[in-house]
């Protein structure tokens, strides 16, 4: 059985080079090891911009066909839409019952985030609220995993910290350890002998990495069902039963791509290149991006480390390319144009496969419909379930 990883990405619309460098490679390449949910978090979009009600569908499908563009399958991974799951909404509310305030306001995002969007009036619950939100959009699936950017790490901590306090409050039956011993009687011989070591060993020295391994185990054990499993999780944790899950956030190495001024890729700036962007496009606009601004004429030497396009070889071209590249600025052996061919090829040769799979989804708007539709019910199924736990485990299942 994988594990199973959740992420979420606001709709801004089609996406550029930097979502895909910075985001969704990752998430395409995490489908061959994980049960994969990927989300629309379009309520999230709300707490900053929540007046912009005339973009929001388009914003939408637009995201949606790029990730199906760029690889993600909908026969592997589930796509869904959060605005089509009250469920989130229904275990934010009950979450928010007994999350402290100071809790929200010390997510560093928080200040940050009203600092930055000085031209919208952030005062409001819902972007207090917002990082609440994340925490019900990832507990409610029992994320094991959550791959986000360093700048989302502190939500995730949240979430656990969430987590924690939820199965503390509400997570212990008086016979809690004859239950849980019963459910290690159902392992074989091997397994129940390896949980109850792990078992031991987490309690007195902890560590991520046994924590891990051992839900594996707990997973990979054929016999048990969901809740025998959620039993075994919080005995060996020494919390009682883990009706929510603690997840991990899961930063992968990826190769940050700048936009064409060497600022941040955002679409805001207007320095960005769109995953769909067409090929002479892409040619025009390497072509107009600024280089090392002390190499005025072709025989000035250059410095790479100064220049946008450095960074694009350092994502796009091989070893030899950029070898090639080095040598030739420094010693003024090749032009600015010359050490921009390569990157336009390769920008253009890794785009095509994604403008074919979107032509499919662009004169076929009904089937992208469909999948997020289908999305959608199977990750019902699965919020319906935790909150059947999580009602009865508040009290409320009457
Ligand atoms: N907050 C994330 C962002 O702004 C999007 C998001 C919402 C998310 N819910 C999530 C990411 C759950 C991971 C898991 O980018
Ligand atoms: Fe930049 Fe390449 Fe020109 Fe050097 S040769 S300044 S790396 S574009």
């Amino acid at each position: 059985m994988k594990q199973r990883v959740l992420s979420g990405m606001r709709p801004t619309g089609a996406l550029h080079l930097g979502h895909y460098h910075g985001a969704l490679k990752n998430w395409v390449r995490m489908q061959d090891d994980f049960e994969c949910f990927y989300f629309v978090a379009d309520w999230h979009a709300l707490t900053t911009h929540y007046e912009e009600r005339g973009v929001m569908e388009r914003y939408v499908y637009d995201m949606v066909i790029d990730w199906l563009a760029a690889g993600i399958d909908p026969e592997r991974a589930t796509i869904f839409m959060q605005s089509r799951l009250p469920e989130h909404a229904e275990l934010f509310t009950l979450l928010a019952m007994g999350t402290p305030l100071g809790w929200l306001e010390r997510v560093p995002t928080y200040k940050d985030q009203i600092d930055k969007l000085k031209d919208r009036d952030l005062a409001t619950y819902g972007f207090l609220g917002y990082p609440l939100l994340q925490a019900a959009d990832i507990l409610i699936y029992k994320a094991a995993f959550v791959p986000v950017g360093e700048d989302q790490s502190s939500h995730v901590e949240l979430t656990r910290e969430v987590a924690r306090r939820f199965n503390h409050l509400y997570g212990r039956e008086t016979n809690f350890d004859e239950l849980a011993k019963a459910v290690v009687k159902k392992m074989s011989k091997t397994d129940a002998k390896a949980f109850e070591t792990a078992r031991k060993t987490f309690q007195q020295s902890g560590g991520e990495e046994l924590l891990a391994q051992t839900r594996a185990l707990i997973d990979g054990s054929g016999a048990l069902s969901a809740s025998d499993r959620e039993r075994l999780e919080g005995y060996l944790r020494g919390t009682g039963k883990a009706i929510l899950h603690e997840p991990q956030a899961l930063h992968t190495e990826v190769k940050k791509l700048p936009g064409l001024d060497g600022a941040k890729m955002s679409k805001s700036y207007g320095n960005g290149i769109s995953m769909r962007e067409e090929p002479a496009e892409v040619e025009r606009k390497i072509k107009r991006m600024p280089t090392d601004p002390a190499r005025v004429h072709r025989t000035d030497p250059g410095n790479p480390d100064v220049c946008p396009v450095w960074q694009f070889h350092l994502v796009y071209s091989d070893a030899s390319t950029q070898a090639w590249a080095r040598e030739g600025c420094t010693t003024a052996g090749i032009g600015c144009l010359d050490c921009k061919k390569p990157v336009i090829e390769a920008i253009q040769r890794e785009q095509a496969p994604w403008r074919e799979r979107a032509e499919q989804y662009l004169a076929n708007p009904k089937q992208v419909h469909w999948i997020l539709e289908v999305g959608t019910e199977r990750a019902r199924g699965v919020a319906r379930a935790t909150m059947r736990d999580v009602r009865a485990a508040m009290g409320l299942n009457y």
